[in-house]
């Protein structure tokens, strides 16, 4: 909790990374994708900033001609493959459906964020293919899924994964300059490695931040039903809190287990913030939020702070939101108090909440629609 007192910090503009030549790599990949598409090289030469071009047949080698039992999945953008590349590597190789001009500009957005970003906790893109109407992404293979998809997940797992998003979104945030604004976060998109290590995927909707004196950007609202926060929708003005917002969104998933919006559930209950909100309205019944599958292994106090933060990113006003950074230190310390079987499941009554978190449960005008 003490590290909330700590959410007016500035940020160190020293820890700002410009974009190395950024302007430079984009006319690269455009050229890339957009002009040199008939001149591929046969053996996936390195271009584009890091990433490597691959031709349609040696992705359709690395699939299997895209057999069916390799398909691991398809979202919004197309179907997603696992695949071998000849480096002996294990990939997961996506393809645009051949639907319209969104998909393009999405394929693009994709590549030029994810050449130019690097960090540990977001998902790396290996390379691309962009050959007549195909457009292929090719990424590290990440090898589970987030529930519901696969057996409940123990306390400690859910704060690392947790903790390694919220890095993920720092470093997009307040490292990279300008900032990045994710827009599509949601736990679909936190894909995990064999250890449960979370890295951010999908940035074909991300969108570079304000600069200068600008509050926000301007844009079409996009993003998931359930994690978009409600000043973005009403509005269509888009900043960092925005994210944040989101963020909120996949903790409450965390704690609860469940689904930012389920139609499998009754009325009231299928979108996760409304049935959420008199719990996390009142720190007393923090601990009704808990997951039953945790069967109460967890730490009293860490659920309750971990409650707090929740709370304070889904603040109905996006300034009252902390910052990733404050966000990230707090789930840090949160992490600090593992759950240890058999010691700290019932840990003593908790200490009154600090002031700003007090002040912003009582705020009647913390609701969503
Ligand atoms: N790098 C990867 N490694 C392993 N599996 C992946 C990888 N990228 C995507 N997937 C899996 O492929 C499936 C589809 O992912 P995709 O990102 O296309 O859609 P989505 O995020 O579920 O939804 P949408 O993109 O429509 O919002 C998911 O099950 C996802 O876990
Ligand atoms: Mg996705």
């Amino acid at each position: 909790m003490s590290c909330f007192s700590c959410s007016s910090r500035p940020k160190d503009p020293r820890k700002r990374i410009a974009y190395t030549n950024a302007s430079q790599s984009l006319s690269r990949v455009v050229d890339t994708i957009e002009c040199e598409k008939n001149n591929l090289s046969p053996d996936g030469e390195r271009s584009g900033g890091g990433a490597h071009k691959f031709t349609l047949r040696q992705l359709a080698a690395a699939t299997e001609n895209f057999r069916e039992a390799n398909l691991i999945g398809e979202g919004g953008f197309g179907r997603v493959y696992k695949g071998h590349i000849n480096s002996g590597q294990i990939v997961a190789i996506k393809q645009l459906n051949r639907n319209g001009q969104q998909g393009s500009q999405e394929f693009l957005v994709e590549c030029l964020m994810l050449i130019m970003l690097h960090h540990t906790n977001l998902v790396s893109l290996i390379g691309y293919c962009a050959e007549g109407q195909e457009r292929l992404l090719v990424y590290e293979y990440m090898s589970q899924d987030l529930p519901p998809k696969r057996e409940p997940l123990d306390w400690n797992t859910r704060i690392k994964i947790a903790l390694g998003a919220a890095k993920g979104l720092t470093y997009l945030h307040d490292v990279v300059n300008p900032p990045v604004i994710y827009r599509d976060l949601k736990s679909a998109n936190i894909l995990l490695d064999d250890e449960f290590n979370p890295k951010l995927s999908d940035f074909g909707l991300a969108k570079l931040g304000p600069v200068g004196d600008d509050t926000h950007v301007s844009t079409r609202v996009m993003g998931t039903y359930g994690y978009c926060a409600p000043d973005y929708i009403m509005s269509g003005k888009l900043n960092v809190k925005s994210d944040v917002y989101s963020f909120g969104v996949v903790l409450l998933e965390l704690i609860t287990g469940r689904q930012a919006f389920d139609v499998s559930k009754e009325f009231g209950e299928q979108k996760l913030i409304v049935w959420s909100r008199p719990f996390l309205n009142d720190r007393r019944r923090f601990v009704q939020l808990a997951d039953p599958l945790l069967q109460g292994r967890y730490p009293r106090r860490a659920l309750c702070q971990l409650s707090v933060v929740t709370s304070l990113c889904l603040h109905e006003k996006p300034h009252m939101r902390p910052t990733m950074s404050d966000v990230t230190a707090a789930i840090d310390y949160v992490a600090s108090q593992p759950y240890i079987p058999g010691t700290n499941c019932s840990t003593p009554p908790l200490s009154p909440p600090p002031k700003d978190v007090s002040a912003s449960n009582r705020n009647e005008d913390n609701k969503e629609d």
